[in-house]
């Protein structure tokens, strides 16, 4: 059995472009949606991920603000740009990229960013709301990965779920909105004893470790959903997920990619976010 492919790509331009559609019917109320994004240092990765979500929000009809800090910059000076943006109407979402240098206190500058502007969903009051089954922002690669789940008709009700990760950003969020579908969550870590005992029983994987290729096919159950959100190098400098595609996709009946799978539908749901935040101002 070859399992069916979630096309991350395909979803993404779909949904984009309903976006575009609300973000041009937002334009004739004299509002364009604003995303400003913060990045400190020169971090790769994090520099291609904010190049990525300025770029989309241009091509959905948004405007973008891009804040570029030197990696030794005082941090007083970025939480007086958080205040700033906070302050000002035009602006209606605002994201600092993670990871944040050292000597910076990452939970004091993401309480510093409006709740109403948190398009990231990562302020204390956000988790909270999620918390509690009334989010105001869905964290962006959770929202996305429920997108694909319900595209592809996976059934959630009742549904195995085990989510390897316990990130703020992916795990944490991820397990909060499962279980609001009825799905029994599981989640596993680094710490975790015997952990292919666990993704075994799995109906639907989520992959969110950051090692390359952890999960191996003999660690899936046949014709289970496996989604996999890890972006990492292999030694020759391929991208590759956290899930081994190769002999994943022969026993899951569903499966991402990676690259094309769930990192597109991140950014894609970052506008989302956005776009939600500019229609609030409107009403
Ligand atoms: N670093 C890795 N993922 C994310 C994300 O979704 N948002 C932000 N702000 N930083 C990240």
């Amino acid at each position: 059995m070859t399992a069916r492919i979630i096309d991350g790509n395909a979803l993404s331009a779909e949904v984009r472009g309903q976006l575009a559609e609300r973000a041009a019917a937002l334009k004739t109320k004299g509002i364009t949606p604003c995303l400003a994004a913060i990045l400190v240092g020169e971090d790769p990765a994090s520099a291609v991920y904010v190049r990525n979500k300025v770029a989309a929000c241009e091509k959905a009809g948004m405007r973008s603000i891009k804040d570029v800090y030197a990696v030794d910059v005082d941090p007083a000076v970025v939480f007086a740009r958080i205040a700033e943006l906070n302050a000002d109407p035009s602006v209606h979402g605002i994201l600092v990229q993670l990871p944040l240098p050292k000597h910076f206190d990452s939970a004091a500058v993401l309480e510093s960013i409006s709740p109403e502007k948190d398009v990231d969903g990562f302020h204390a009051e956000n988790v909270g709301a999620l918390m509690q089954g009334n989010p105001r922002f869905i964290p962006c690669t959770p929202y996305g990965v429920m997108k694909m789940l319900e595209s592809a008709n996976v059934p959630l009700k009742g549904a195995e779920v085990v989510i390897v990760g316990r990130s703020n950003i992916v795990g944490k969020p991820m397990a909060m909105l499962l279980l609001a579908q009825s799905c029994t969550v599981t989640i596993c870590h680094s710490q975790s004893k015997d952990l292919a005992f666990h993704t075994r029983r799995a109906d639907i994987l989520v992959a969110a470790v950051g090692r390359a290729k952890m999960i191996t096919g003999d660690m899936i159950k046949p014709g289970a959903t496996v989604i996999d959100v890890g972006i990492n190098r292999t030694a020759e400098g391929k991208l590759c997920g956290d899930v081994d595609f190769e002999t994943a996709k022969e026993v899951a009946g569903v499966i991402t990619p990676v690259p094309g799978g769930v990192g597109p539908m991140t950014i894609t749901m970052l506008l989302a976010n956005t776009l939600e935040a500019a229609e609030r101002c409107a009403k």
